[in-house]
């Protein structure tokens, strides 16, 4: 059997996850015993939504009177430890999806049930009493409390990731950069009608993990996520054990046969900015240039990066291809006999040379980002190149 973290690379809060399928919390559905029974297939579950305050409770109630469900408890904390207790062993990592109007409120949940699960700020509710109670999407509109929820948890020793519901602020290509910023290790984004255009615009302002979601059912949606820049994609109401295993079959498939299971598609036909790692030089007029100009980097920094990145590794390499090097070269899914013959050279399959071509984009990645901490560079127009 091939190791998790062979197939993925995918390491959060010190633990392999399994498979890059997550269940999306749904208030009053997704508990312990809900994923106990879907444990095979997911390898991160956000249970809750858990309110953990007296506004956000109080809000909870009002909601269920209107008829949703909802997990209300006098002692939201005593729940959330039991619920966390019985996923000890599932083998799933737990992420706690929280409602609440202040820091201290998701403090006092992480005092008591500690580090070993991801604390998920519910800044995606959109139900008027919630927000009325200044929690859920009140947080998208509301972005310097959002980030003093984030700061707090990071300084406590938190791994934080932030649900949002895209098309609700006003720029969320922004939102995505004052989260990364802030520090938060995760967005998840429901992506409601915007799609995979959304997603690369965000992508393309963060370089922390994106999880995608939104009415993904089968391994095409989830591809189509993966190759727009989702690092994982996650499932609420399509969550049940066939779907999921169907999704999880394919992307082993993906990720065994490729080498990168969340490779871009090339810039040219819509990737997003970790493209660059199959991008040419910057020679022609062809969508790069644009691009780089948009994302404020320029030919030649792009150059420097990417010729820095490689050196020494068996990208460097490369005479039989158009620029001499394989670190110019395509994705492996593009037939080339000419970076065929200089992978053989370097005795690099395929599988390899994408797994090669996925640590230079994370170069590329840091270099730009730490250059450019805070500024948002492409909208979603931007995008569309
Ligand atoms: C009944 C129900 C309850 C939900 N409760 C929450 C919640 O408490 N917190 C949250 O962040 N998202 C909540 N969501 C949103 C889902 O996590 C998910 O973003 C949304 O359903 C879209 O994904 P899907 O198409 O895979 O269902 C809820 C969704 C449903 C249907
Ligand atoms: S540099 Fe090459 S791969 Fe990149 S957009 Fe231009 S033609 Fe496409
Ligand atoms: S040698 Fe082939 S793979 Fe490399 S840049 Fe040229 S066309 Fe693309």
């Amino acid at each position: 059997m091939t190791d998790s973290y062979d197939l993925y690379e995918l390491e959060i809060n010190g633990r392999t996850v399994n498979t890059p399928i997550a269940l999306a919390s749904m208030a009053g559905i997704t508990d312990a015993d809900y994923v106990l029974a879907r444990k095979d297939n997911c390898g991160i579950a956000f249970i809750g939504g858990y309110s953990t305050d007296e506004p956000t409770i109080g809000a909870g109630k009002e909601m269920e009177k209107s008829g949703r469900a909802e997990f209300l408890s006098d002692d939201p904390i005593a729940t959330i430890k039991e619920e966390v207790s019985k996923l000890k062993d599932s083998g799933v990592l737990t992420g706690l999806n929280l409602r609440g109007c202040e820091p201290q409120s998701f403090i006092n949940v992480f005092n008591a049930v500690g580090k070993d699960v991801i604390y998920e700020i519910d800044a995606h509710c959109l139900q008027p009493a919630m927000v009325g109670a200044g929690a859920g999407e009140y947080l998208l509109k509301n972005t310097e409390k959002l980030a003093g929820i984030i700061r707090a948890l990071k300084d406590a020793g938190a791994v934080v990731s932030v649900k949002i519901r895209a098309g609700v602020s006003d720029d969320d290509a922004a939102l995505a950069a004052v989260i990364d910023d802030v520090g938060a290790d995760i967005i998840h984004v429901d992506l409601m009608d915007f799609g995979t255009a959304k997603l690369k615009e965000i992508r393309n302002n963060c370089n922390i993990l994106i999880i995608a979601n939104n009415s993904i059912n089968d391994f095409e949606a989830a591809r189509d996520m993966f190759s727009h820049g989702a690092d994982i994609v996650s499932l609420g109401r399509h969550a049940d054990n066939a779907t999921l295993s169907g999704i999880r079959a394919g992307i082993e498939v993906q990720a065994k046969e490729s080498g990168w299971y969340n490779s871009p598609k090339q810039l040219c036909r819509g990737g997003d900015i970790r493209s660059l790692a199959f991008c040419c030089m910057p020679v022609k007029r062809c969508p790069l240039i644009p691009f780089l100009d948009k994302i404020g980097v320029s030919p030649k920094e792009y150059h420097d990066y990417k010729v820095e990145s490689v050196a020494g590794t068996k990208l460097s390499p490369g005479e039989s291809t158009c620029f001499g090097s394989l670190a110019w070269c395509c994705k492996s899914s593009t037939p080339c006999m000419f970076r065929d013959l200089s992978l053989k050279r370097e005795q690099l399959s395929h599988r390899e040379y994408m797994r090669s071509k996925r640590r230079l984009s994370e170069q590329i990645m840091k270099r730009i980002f730490d250059a450019r901490k805070g500024i948002p560079a492409v909208s979603e127009s931007d995008a569309e190149e």
